[in-house]
């Protein structure tokens, strides 16, 4: 059954990663893209092969070709995005964060789940084969008693980043209003899903340090303590002044050894896996691809719609990284250590 995608947004990221990986994927047609603006939506649809634009999104969602809305506006829109398409009976793939706030992402999850339609969210580092051999590993009690994991995302300076085509992009990142958060909306909350993903375990403290200031609210580097429902404990580093980051790896530490994927936290299919225990010891690169992690999401968002298992990230995974967003701009700012109920 091939569905019928749109999109909100014509962003950076629908540009390089998802829309082709729309394209790319086996039963999914990219119908139609949303824009604030109608040339920008003309413009974008006829790069990606969509075959209707618009400058009004409730006039896309009447379309009754559009099956699957991928949400890919500012952070802070995606609530509102997503309510209006599960109201339209459209299955919705939200892009991270879900959304600013835990009430936010239930709501989003009510809506969907009254309206019958499917809700995934955009982690995309969940489809990376390494990160599911880890996470097979670990279930099947491969590496005994869990003790530590790590993930960083750390990435260069802002400079050093391909600046933004209009200053209207750089400027929602810049507004807490807008963005929620600083670099842990960007890179940090796949950290700790992914981090959750592979332990199949729920964050219950965190403790974080960032550089936040009165005059910069938006934190641009963090590094952040976690303890899991087990009694083990993880770290996290993210941010962009780390230029040149090596390590941008997740590994887990247990009685019997480590396993993780070295240098894969990243927008690409990349690293290496990277397994030592009393049983198994496996080093495999992965072949560098720009588009699979993204165009797997896309497959198994489908699948799910057909019926056929889950997205890759639930509204529920959504949900916790704001539980753990909010635990850690609290615990930045107080001090303090903050529990996650
Ligand atoms: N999973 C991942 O790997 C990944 C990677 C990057 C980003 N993301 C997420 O994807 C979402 C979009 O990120 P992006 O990098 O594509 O952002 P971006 O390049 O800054 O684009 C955001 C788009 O939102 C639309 N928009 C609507 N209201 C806006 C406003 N008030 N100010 C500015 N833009 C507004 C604009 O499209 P129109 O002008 O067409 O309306 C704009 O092009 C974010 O939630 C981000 O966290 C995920």
């Amino acid at each position: 059954m091939t569905l019928g995608w749109a999109i909100i947004s014509t962003g950076r990221h629908p540009d390089t990663k998802m829309a082709p990986a729309i394209n790319a994927a086996a039963d999914a047609t990219l119908i139609a893209v949303a824009s604030r603006d109608a040339g920008r939506a003309q413009a974008f649809a006829h790069k990606h092969s969509a075959t209707s634009a618009y400058d009004d999104i409730d006039a896309m969602l009447a379309n009754p070709a559009v099956d699957v809305v991928y949400v890919a506006s500012p952070n802070a829109l995606h609530l509102e995005h997503t309510l209006k398409a599960a109201a339209a009976g459209k299955h919705v793939l939200v892009e991270k964060p879900m959304a600013l706030t835990a009430e936010d992402c239930q709501a989003m999850i009510d809506a969907c789940a009254n309206a019958g339609v499917k809700l995934g969210v955009g982690f995309h580092l969940r489809t990376h084969p390494g990160h599911q051999r880890v996470r097979e590993l670990l279930a099947s009690g491969g590496l005994g008693a869990v003790t530590l994991t790590t993930a960083n995302w750390g990435r260069g300076l802002r400079g050093q980043i391909k600046p933004p085509p209009r200053a209207d992009l750089q400027a929602w990142w810049d507004d807490p209003a807008m963005a929620g958060a600083g670099a842990f909306m960007a890179t940090g909350v796949h950290c700790v899903d992914l981090m959750r993903y592979v332990l199949g375990r729920e964050v219950t403290e965190v403790t974080a340090l960032n550089d936040a200031t009165s005059d910069r609210p938006l934190e641009e580097l963090l590094i952040m303590s976690l303890r899991f429902d087990d009694g083990s404990l993880g770290t996290v580093m993210t941010g962009r002044r780390t230029p040149d980051y090596q390590g941008n790896d997740v590994m887990v530490y247990g009685s019997e050894g480590r396993a993780g994927v070295r240098e894969s936290i990243a927008m690409v299919l990349d690293g290496t896996l990277d397994i030592n225990t009393s049983d198994t010891e496996a080093s495999e690169p992965y072949k560098n691809h720009p588009l699979a992690l993204y165009t797997w999401q896309v497959d198994a968002f489908n699948s799910a719609v057909a019926g056929y298992g889950e997205p890759a990230a639930s509204g529920m995974d959504g949900l916790r990284a704001a539980q753990i967003t909010r635990a850690m701009v609290e615990s930045a700012s107080t001090g303090r250590r903050v529990d996650i109920p």
